[in-house]
Parts: C-alpha cells; sequence; structure tokens
C-alpha cells in the first residue's frame, strides 16, 4: 500500500491528486494533527515525529511512503531515509517527499530565473528547497519567505477572510519586489489559499502547488521502479488515520476537500516534547 503522511490536514492537498491519478492503489493516510503544525517545532522534534510515523506506516504494511509534509520533507526526510532504507530493506520500500519533484518543475517552467518559495518556518530556514533547485541549475536566483500565521488561518477555517488574506498581502509584499515569475508554495496548506497567492502575485507569477507536481512524478517513478509498483496493493481502499479528534477530521476534509471519510484515531507517542 502507499502512505501518506502529514503533519496534519496539509497532505490531502498532496492525496487527492494522487488518488485522481492513481486511483487503482490503496492508500493509508497519516495525519499527526495532535502534534500539528511541524512548522514552528525543533529540527530534532520534527524528525522525531517523523521517525515514529513512518515505523507506524511500516508496521501497517507500507511499502511506499510519500512526506506530502513540506516540513518533515524539508527538515527530516533525508536523515530517515538514510536511517531506514539502507542494507536489506533497500529494494522493498522507499520513503519519497515533495522537494525534489517540485525543484525539477521549477527549473523547467523558469524563464527569468527568478523563483520565490513560501513555506513554513522550519521549511524555510532548512534552505532545503534552495539546495535542491541549486543542485539542477546553479543559476536560479531564490527569494522566500515563511508565512506561520496561515496554517493556523486555514485550519480555523478563516482563510477566505480579510484578516487572513491582509496578512498574506504583508508576507507577499517583500518578495514581489523581487519579481519573480515562479512561486512555490511550499507548504501542503497554501493551495487552499491557492487564487488569493495568485491574484496578489500578478498575472507575470506562475504560483506552483506540490500535488499534481508529486501525483505525475509518483505516476513515472512508479513506471521505472516495477521492484516497488509490483508490491502495492490494488484494491483502491482508502484509510485515514489521524492522532487528534477523528471527528474534527472527518469534517474538515469533506469541508474544504468533499472527500466524505472515515477517521481512525492512533496515537504516535505518548511522550511530551519540550
Ligand atoms: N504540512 C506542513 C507543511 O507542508 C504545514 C503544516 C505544519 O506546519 O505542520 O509544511
Amino acid at each position: 500500500m502507499i502512505a501518506i503522511f502529514d503533519s496534519g490536514y496539509g497532505g490531502l492537498t498532496v492525496l487527492k491528486p494522487i488518488m485522481e491519478l492513481l486511483p487503482e492503489y490503496d492508500y493509508l493516510y497519516l495525519g499527526d494533527n495532535a502534534r500539528a503544525p511541524y512548522g514552528n517545532h525543533s529540527k530534532e522534534n520534527i524528525k522525531k515525529f517523523s521517525e515514529e510515523a513512518v515505523e507506524y506506516l511500516f508496521k501497517q504494511g507500507a511499502t511506499l511512503i510519500i512526506f506530502a509534509c513540506n516540513t518533515a520533507s524539508a527538515v527530516a526526510l533525508r536523515s530517515i531515509q538514510e536511517k531506514y532504507l539502507k542494507g536489506k530493506n533497500e529494494k522493498d520500500r522507499k520513503i519519497l517527499g515533495v522537494l525534489i519533484p517540485v525543484a525539477e518543475e521549477v527549473v523547467k517552467v523558469t524563464k527569468t530565473k527568478k523563483v520565490a518559495i513560501v513555506g513554513t518556518k522550519a521549511t524555510i530556514n532548512s534552505k532545503s528547497y534552495d539546495e535542491e533547485i541549486k543542485k539542477l541549475d546553479p543559476s536560479i536566483k531564490i527569494t522566500s519567505a515563511s508565512c506561520p500565521l496561515l496554517v493556523p488561518f486555514i485550519e480555523e477555517g478563516w482563510h477566505k477572510k480579510p484578516e487572513a488574506i491582509s496578512v498574506l498581502k504583508k508576507y507577499l509584499r517583500s518578495l514581489k519586489t523581487h519579481n519573480p515569475d515562479t512561486l512555490i508554495l511550499g507548504c501542503t496548506h497554501y493551495p487552499l489559499m491557492g487564487k488569493n497567492f495568485k491574484r496578489i502575485m500578478g498575472k507575470q507569477t506562475k504560483v506552483l502547488s506540490s500535488g499534481k507536481i508529486v501525483a505525475k512524478s509518483l505516476k513515472d517513478y512508479l513506471a521505472r521502479h516495477p521492484e516497488i509498483e509490483s508490491k502495492l496493493s490494488k484494491k483502491g481502499k482508502r484509510k485515514f488515520l489521524t492522532t487528534d479528534d477523528p471527528d474534527k477530521f472527518k469534517k474538515f476534509t469533506q469541508k474544504n476537500f468533499g472527500m466524505k471519510i472515515q477517521a481512525t484515531p492512533i496515537q504516535l507517542s505518548r511522550e511530551v516534547c519540550l
């Protein structure tokens, strides 16, 4: 089965296009809502939370885990891949993130080579997007901004309110002065404010969200890796797990994604992280 991991609800913006493009596979979604948002946590805690999620998902029988969460992809993915995929496990299971597919797309679409990135504090401070883009094209100029107030607005269902739009305008003001032709929405939640990002940035800026890009890249990946693809179950099953209130998860999913689902509560850790 394919597992999609996120800090909470946001990964549904990645799961949805994946399920639309590749409906035949079984999907297990895990949202660590109890500890979200990850974006304001320390690197150590983000790594610890992500490791707990990975161990849990492998125990549930996942062959392929997608880190839909930009923060986990930026901060924890590399060390987790090294820890969990070495040696005998290398050919049997895989963990993929969202940064590389998005970086590959950016390099294809930018014409002026001026790119902007928005994301959580942890994602922006990690500079992981910058690194992946520069590996592909060192001449690209990157400006970035963290937008920590947007996730709470979105989770509260307040993202269409004037207060949220005015905060967004403030976040984008300095980025706009660099005239990027491409803006990466480097956070799972931001596509829910995608129209406002587009409107504020203006027609000259293409706004990229990871969902469709990751879905297409996953399709290509599976075609190139039959050793993983052949292990994936294909009964079209979908299961949703949350570390917080399943009813709240169900309502958010229905309201924002039009998906009627059942969510199962799970616990990843009893430890309190200070
Ligand atoms: N899922 C996170 C991301 O894409 C956003 C929410 C959070 O901070 O946990 O970075």
